[in-house]
């Protein structure tokens, strides 16, 4: 089988060495890719969004299977580009249509199908231009500091949590006034929470679910959860808190209802659900939908997985996925993201990356990362993270801040303080 992987980031390297394992691969591919996912296949100059480009590399390489990364061409429609032709629409692409990527690509559709179905989140009301003081009413009635998101997406740049009330008032106007573009015409404010994350993932044929080895993130820049969001520094699974009992709520007051809820709208929906959740009181509350896996969740939590991973996205793609099993390792898995000097503002590209061929004991994932004249450069933020196995969380720690240690670039920055809060 040929399978088509649409990314170019530490989460398609890391799904595309999961599924190089599988037998029934022959042929793996990448659109872009990265210089990590050029060395377990071939990678395609195509952008996540040249659906045009990205059909006639299907058609070139008889693919079998598409897996979309990440969530922008998701919800830019290509499953309903691919269902729309002739040529494509018998392969299948593991991912949700453009309604059901409204999970992700519209806050106020999310929160109105949790409110809908009865998922447990934060209270919460959505406004456009001229509501300030409709908002203002509302945000009365909340505690500081408060929660404003754009609806849209926004290079997950679009939650401001702020403490005084005038400030957030004079916030969401901005906000309103286009900030954020397109994505911020309409704003969701609610209540905040607080507690310990957990990203839990879901797969799912539209009917049956399997849930995947559940992930703490990362975001912050600074040791300490202090500084600016990126796209994630870090993971670690299992998380110790998420115990089976935990487990179970989430399944029962989100995951069941969730699947049920879009098969009751009408949507189809196959692929991933990744669940951003937070633990308030002992009790799941879900802050976000995404559409596709986590990243760098998924650099963690593909070690995990002991079940051949193709079986399970062919139970995606054919609607057999109740006919599969998952089983996980018990070990634990981490991983630890390198980034640019900079990083999240600004940072260079281009700079030599040396030393990964001295790593030992841990798997690396390439991010941001290309080849030029032969050597392996940065091209990005986030660019290489390191994914071990251990007995325990610090076991598993300690072996991928080793080999960090003998990944060279200039700049590179990696936080040593992952796991302080479990
Ligand atoms: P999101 O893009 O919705 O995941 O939000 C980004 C981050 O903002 C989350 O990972 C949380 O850390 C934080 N956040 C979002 N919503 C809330 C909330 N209601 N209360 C507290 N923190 C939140
Ligand atoms: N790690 C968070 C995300 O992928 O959105």
């Amino acid at each position: 089988m040929k399978i088509l992987i649409i990314g170019s980031g530490g989460r398609e390297h890391a799904l595309g060495w999961k599924i190089n394992q599988s037998e029934k691969v022959n042929h793996l591919f990448f659109a872009p890719g990265n210089a990590g996912t050029e060395e377990l296949g071939t990678n395609i100059p195509v952008g996540v969004s040249d659906f045009e480009g990205i059909k006639k590399a299907v058609l070139a390489n008889t693919i079998d299977i598409v897996l979309v990364g990440p969530e922008i061409p998701l919800v830019e429609g290509i499953r309903d580009f691919f269902l729309a032709d002739k040529e494509l629409k018998g392969t299948p692409v593991i991912g949700p249509d453009k309604a059901g990527a409204m999970l992700e690509g519209s806050k106020d559709f999310a929160k109105e199908f949790m409110a809908k179905y009865n998922i447990p989140t934060a209270r919460y009301q959505t406004f456009s231009a001229g509501e300030t003081n409709k908002a203002a009413e509302f945000m009365k009635t909340l505690k500081p500091p408060y929660v404003l998101k754009a609806d849209g997406l926004a290079a997950g740049k679009g939650v401001l949590i702020i403490d005084n009330f005038d400030e957030a008032l004079a916030e969401l106007a901005e906000m309103l006034d286009g900030k954020f573009g397109e994505a911020s015409h309409k704003v969701v404010i609610e209540e905040f929470l607080s507690g310990v994350e957990l990203s839990v993932f879901v797969m799912t044929d539209g009917k049956n679910y399997k849930i995947l080895p559940e992930a703490k993130d990362y975001k912050r820049i600074g040791e300490g959860d202090t500084g600016l969001n990126t796209g994630g520094m870090g993971a670690i699974t299992p998380v110790p808190f998420a115990n089976a009992e935990f487990m179970k709520k989430i399944e029962d007051r989100v995951v069941i209802p969730t699947v049920e809820g879009l098969q009751k709208e009408g949507i189809d929906y196959k692929g991933f659900i990744f669940i951003g959740l937070i633990k308030v009181d002992g009790e799941p509350q879900v802050i976000e939908y995404n559409v596709r896996m986590g990243d760098p969740e998924t650099e963690a939590v593909m070690l995990r997985i002991k079940s051949d991973f193709v079986d399970l996205l062919e139970g995606v793609a054919y609607n057999t996925l109740n006919e599969k099993t998952i089983e996980f390792d018990e070990r634990t898995a981490v991983t630890v993201m390198l980034v640019s000097g900079g990083y999240p503002g600004d940072y260079k590209k281009g700079i030599e990356i040396k030393g990964s061929n001295q790593v030992d004991s841990s798997i690396v994932f390439h991010a941001g990362t290309t080849t030029k004249n032969n050597k392996v450069v940065t091209n990005g933020g986030r660019v290489i993270s390191v994914s071990s196995y251990g007995s325990s969380m610090t076991d598993a720690l300690k072996t991928s801040y080793t080999n960090a240690e003998k990944i060279n670039f200039e700049g590179k920055y990696f936080r040593k303080d992952l796991g302080f809060d479990l």
